[in-house]
């Protein structure tokens, strides 16, 4: 038992996939209001998913549960909360909490690092319990393991921009892009906010989105606590920027997937560029949009899980994303996951890297 990865494609040996038990449409929040009435969830409403939505996402993640243990890569599983409960702090109260399947979310590991993010959304503060007995079980087995957590959020009035979504959402889409360049969202800089799925691993450097649940000051504080890092806040051109994971996905040294429809700035590409690095355009993803009660986009098609520098899990009816990356030189790995999506994300969403084989190394030298 060992916890150690630095980046997202060494080999894979022990990982945590999880679970949809209990997952909720969660209760309006200063950060995200849902509405999605014709689903039977209108503004202000909120519940745990159906059932026969909770049933069809757990198959597919035993599912790939099994596919990985096939290949010889340990998996674990959170244990899920009650999340229909109302949960407060000293300050605030929410009514709902959200649920334990996008386990990226929540925790990274650095090399022997395993870090617990902040988050910044109220139904989301208590989430890391639901993965405390896996961390505990860690700290316990591996004596070199480092176990962190970023300091606890307020998550009080202050961290967000009063009557963001009104203005927000009333915006012309270059207005809302020229907000997301200037990190003007819904987080203020109160207090430093990240989520750990902003962040991708490439060595030595880590790519950190500025987003919907990232602020500069969470960008900041994780380049103070990891001084031996080159630590990149970056942003993309996405209306609704939330997590780096279905728009800028490392796969190997030399190169990463990019979503054409969101364009990276001019820096990161020279960074690449200069590097010999290659950033690709993923395909186009087969459908025009995710299934209900998703708050992802259709560009989960490109939410892939790297097992090693050769080999590669894909939802299984992508088919142009499969094709690309065989072209590429991968084995690729199909997998069915779209009944996943509306309980927070894809295949790397769904999973934490705990072990991958492999050293710290400067790829961009
Ligand atoms: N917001 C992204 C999109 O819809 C999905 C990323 C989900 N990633 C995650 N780690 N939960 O394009």
């Amino acid at each position: 038992m060992k916890v150690g990865s630095w980046n997202e494609w060494d080999p894979l040996k022990h990982v945590i996939v999880g679970r949809a038990d209990g997952t909720m449409v969660q209760a309006p929040e200063p950060a995200v209001v849902r509405d999605w009435p014709e689903h039977g969830f209108p503004r202000g409403t909120y519940g745990p998913l159906p059932e026969e939505m909770t049933a069809a996402a757990n198959e597919q993640l035993d599912n790939f549960t099994r596919v990985l243990e096939e290949r010889g890569i340990r998996v674990d599983r959170p244990r899920p909360l009650d999340f229909s409960r109302p949960v407060a702090t000293p300050e605030w109260s929410q009514r709902s909490m959200f649920g334990a399947m996008p386990v990226r979310d929540v925790l990274v590991v650095i090399g022997n690092e395993l870090l617990e993010a902040t988050m910044s959304f109220r139904s989301r503060w208590f989430e890391y319990l639901a993965h405390r007995p896996l961390i505990e079980s860690y700290f316990r087995t591996d004596p070199g393991m480092r176990w962190e957590a970023a300091p606890k959020p307020r998550l009080t009035e202050a961290s967000y921009r009063p009557g963001f979504w009104e203005e927000y959402d009333a915006l012309p889409h270059e207005a809302q892009i020229a907000r997301v360049r200037a990190g003007e969202l819904v987080l203020t800089e109160a207090e430093p906010l990240f989520d750990a799925a902003d962040i991708a691993r490439c060595g030595k450097d880590l790519f950190v989105q500025r987003s919907l649940a990232t602020n500069a000051a969470g960008i900041r504080w994780l380049r103070q606590h990891l001084p031996e890092h080159r630590v990149h806040g970056v942003t993309f051109g996405n209306a609704h920027p939330m997590h780096i994971d279905a728009t800028w996905v490392p796969l190997r040294p030399g190169l990463v997937l990019h979503c054409a429809e969101r364009p990276a700035e001019e820096e990161l590409l020279q960074h690449l560029k200069v590097n010999d690095w290659q950033v690709i355009h993923a395909a186009v993803p087969g459908r025009e949009a995710p299934p209900p009660l998703s708050a992802c986009s259709r560009w989960l098609s490109m939410n892939v899980l790297v097992l090693d520098p050769g080999t590669v899990c894909v939802e299984a009816s992508e088919t142009a994303q499969m094709e690309q990356l065989d072209r590429l030189g991968f084995e690729v790995v199909p997998v069915p996951f779209w009944d996943v999506a509306p309980f927070g994300g894809g295949l790397h969403c769904a999973t934490l890297d705990v072990h991958r084989e492999g050293v710290l190394e400067d790829y961009f030298p």
